[in-house]
C-alpha cells in the first residue's frame, strides 16, 4: 500500500478574492505543476460571520477588521490540497506573509509573485494540522479524508 510509505496529508488553501479575479489560471497551475492534488473545490462568497470565524485566531489585532472585510469583497476559492507533507508544502509555495520578505526569501512563491501588501496577501493556508482539519471541517463540513484520498488516486474504497 503506497500510502503507508507516503503518507497523504490535508491541508485547507485559499485563494483570496482580488487574487482570484486576477490570477487564477497562474495560481491552480502553479498548485497542479507544484505536485498537489486538489481534492476539494469550491467558490464562497463569504460572510461577515464566516470571515470573523475563519480568522478568530486574530479577534482583536489591529488589522482583523480590515482582514475580514478583504475576505469578503468577494468570492474565495476553497480548496483541500492533498500531498505527502501538505500543510508545510503548501505554507512554503505561498511564501511569507509579507510579499516583500517572500521576495527576498522565495521569489517564486504566490506570496512573492501575486500579493499587494502584507493585507491583501493572495493566499490563505493552515499554519498546523490541527487548524488544516478546524477549517476543512468549517468549510467543507463532515469530509470523509480516507475516502477523498481513494477517490483522489482513482480507487475505490
Ligand atoms: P497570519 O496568520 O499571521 O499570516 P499567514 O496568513 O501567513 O498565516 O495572518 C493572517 C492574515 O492576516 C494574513 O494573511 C494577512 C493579515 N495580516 C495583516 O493584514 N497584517 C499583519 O500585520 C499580519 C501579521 C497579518
Amino acid at each position: 500500500e503506497l500510502n503507508f510509505f507516503f503518507p497523504v496529508e490535508h491541508t485547507l488553501a485559499t485563494i483570496k478574492p482580488d487574487a482570484l479575479e486576477e490570477h487564477r489560471d497562474e495560481i491552480l497551475e502553479q498548485i497542479q505543476g507544484t505536485g498537489f492534488t486538489i481534492s476539494q473545490i469550491k467558490e464562497a462568497n463569504l460572510s461577515r460571520e464566516m470571515a470573523e470565524e475563519f480568522y478568530k485566531e486574530h479577534k482583536g489585532k489591529p488589522f482583523f477588521e480590515q482582514l475580514v472585510n478583504y475576505m469578503c469583497r468577494g468570492p474565495c476559492l476553497m480548496m483541500i490540497l492533498s500531498k505527502e507533507n501538505a500543510v508545510q508544502e503548501w505554507r512554503s509555495l505561498m511564501g511569507p506573509t509579507d510579499p516583500t520578505e517572500a521576495q527576498k526569501v522565495s521569489p517564486d512563491s504566490l506570496r512573492a509573485k501575486f500579493a499587494k501588501s502584507i493585507l491583501q496577501n493572495a493566499v490563505h493556508g493552515s499554519s498546523n494540522g490541527e487548524h488544516a482539519m478546524e477549517k476543512m471541517k468549517f468549510i467543507f463540513g463532515d469530509i470523509d479524508l480516507d475516502r477523498i484520498v481513494h477517490e483522489s488516486f482513482g480507487e475505490t474504497p
